[in-house]
């Protein structure tokens, strides 16, 4: 590259056309895959524009990382706003991310600072801000579909209560009006979270559930995301089928999106007209351990350790699953290796249903009843790598 490649005319990229379209927030045109999904939710939602708001729905949708919950949360929310509109129907969408809003107190702040109002800055109570929340809506007679993003980060903290409470802020004023529809997010299904029977009773958000992705379809993702994003020619058909190919072991869309990316920016570091396999592998493995990490990092130690138990499991043998007797036995012996004390049986299998919970682990039953016909797996496809990043921290 000569030294005089940033001009006054500025440095156009010879591999991205438009790199902002392969960021995580950005949401494209189509969803490809997802046609059945956006489908669902019409018909779930469509009658409160045609009952002009005397309707109320709610929908659970869940799925592992990467397929495209928020995507499609987006997607409809945005349009059903737009649709309201045309319809002359005061629909708000409102977007909220219960990760980094995770009590029902910054849940309503958020919808009311989507709605323009500045509450006072002093700590407001849930009930005090519930009820500015109650008067704005009443005097904007404005009807919101509430997608609660990554919903069990708020409903483990809060319990179920608070969408109930949500759900029944409006009616007395409104002589039952609903003002609310939900759309609920999360990585597990409604009945890990909605144990009330009440809250699943009045609300029965109904399930919609995203498969991982397969190979093809990660393909047609990653091609039209190519057709916005890069430059023509700089990506052959061979190089989206193995970013794919890597990224389909966990059905995880972002995953291929953020290879696609960063193999682009490898390419453009390499001062390479193309993106190559060879770019492709180099950044997989930098993704990949960093992630892998994050993951990890939270867990209590004993999980931790437990995990690594189903792993050396997983890894051992011909067989792919394990049985929770020899994890146990594998934990224990773990155990005296780092010089800490076994949990009882019972603890284990806790913690064995937390990293169901996390995702981390799958459980399956050969046989109904006994804990020991369970057969577990892990569900990361790199256990050498994952075993590593777990023995790292718990040195
Ligand atoms: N069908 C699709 N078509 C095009 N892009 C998609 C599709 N599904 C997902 N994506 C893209 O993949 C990335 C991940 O999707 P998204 O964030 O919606 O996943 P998620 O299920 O919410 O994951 P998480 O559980 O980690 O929050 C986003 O950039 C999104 O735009
Ligand atoms: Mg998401």
């Amino acid at each position: 590259m000569g030294s005089n490649f940033l001009t006054l005319k500025g440095w156009h990229s010879p591999i991205f056309r438009d790199e902002t379209k392969l960021y995580l927030e950005y949401v494209p045109k189509d969803l490809p895959h997802r046609e059945d999904t956006m489908k669902k939710l019409t018909y779930l939602f469509w009658p409160i524009i045609s009952s002009t708001g005397n309707f109320s729905a709610s929908a659970w949708i869940h799925g592992a990382v990467g397929t495209g919950k928020t995507a499609v949360s987006k997607k409809f929310g945005f349009l059903f706003e737009k649709i309201s509109k045309q319809k002359s129907f005061l629909l708000k969408y409102i977007h909220i991310n219960c990760k980094q809003k995770r009590t029902g107190s910054n849940v309503i702040l958020s919808i009311l600072d989507n709605l323009n109002v500045t509450v006072p800055s002093r700590g407001l109570s849930f009930q005090e801000l519930a009820s500015i929340l109650k008067k704005i809506l009443f005097k904007k007679k404005r009807y919101i579909l509430l997608v609660l993003d990554e919903a069990g980060y708020l409903l483990k903290k809060e319990g179920s209560d608070i969408i109930y409470s949500l759900a029944r802020l409006t009616e007395e004023e409104f002589n039952q009006r609903p003002l609310f529809s939900f759309i609920f997010t999360s990585k597990q299904g409604r009945d890990a979270f909605l144990l009330d029977q009440s809250t699943r009773s009045s609300l029965a958000p109904t399930k919609i559930h995203l498969p991982k992705y397969n190979k093809n379809e990660l393909k047609d993702i990653l091609t039209l995301r190519t057709e916005e994003a890069l430059r023509k020619g700089v990506i052959k058909e061979e190089v989206i089928d193995l970013i794919a190919e890597i990224a389909s072991s966990k059905g995880d869309a972002r995953y291929a999106i953020e290879l696609l990316w960063k193999a682009g920016k490898e390419a453009e570091m390499e001062d390479s007209k193309e993106i190559l396999p060879s770019h492709v592998h180099k950044v997989n493995l930098s993704i990949m351990e960093p992630r892998q990490y994050e993951e990890i990092n939270n867990l209590p130690r004993h999980e931790k350790m437990v995990l690594l138990a189903i792993i050396k499991e997983n890894l051992s043998g011909e067989r792919k699953y394990a049985r929770i007797k020899r994890i146990v036995e594998r934990y224990r012996g773990i155990c005296r290796k780092y010089g800490e004390e076994p949990r009882s049986y019972t603890r284990v299998w806790q913690f064995i249903k937390d990293l169901q919970h996390a995702g981390l682990i799958e459980v399956n039953r050969l046989s109904e009843g006994e804990r020991g016909t369970l057969k577990i797996r892990v569900t990361h496809e790199e256990l050498n790598s994952l075993e590593g990043v777990i023995k790292g921290q718990l040195c």
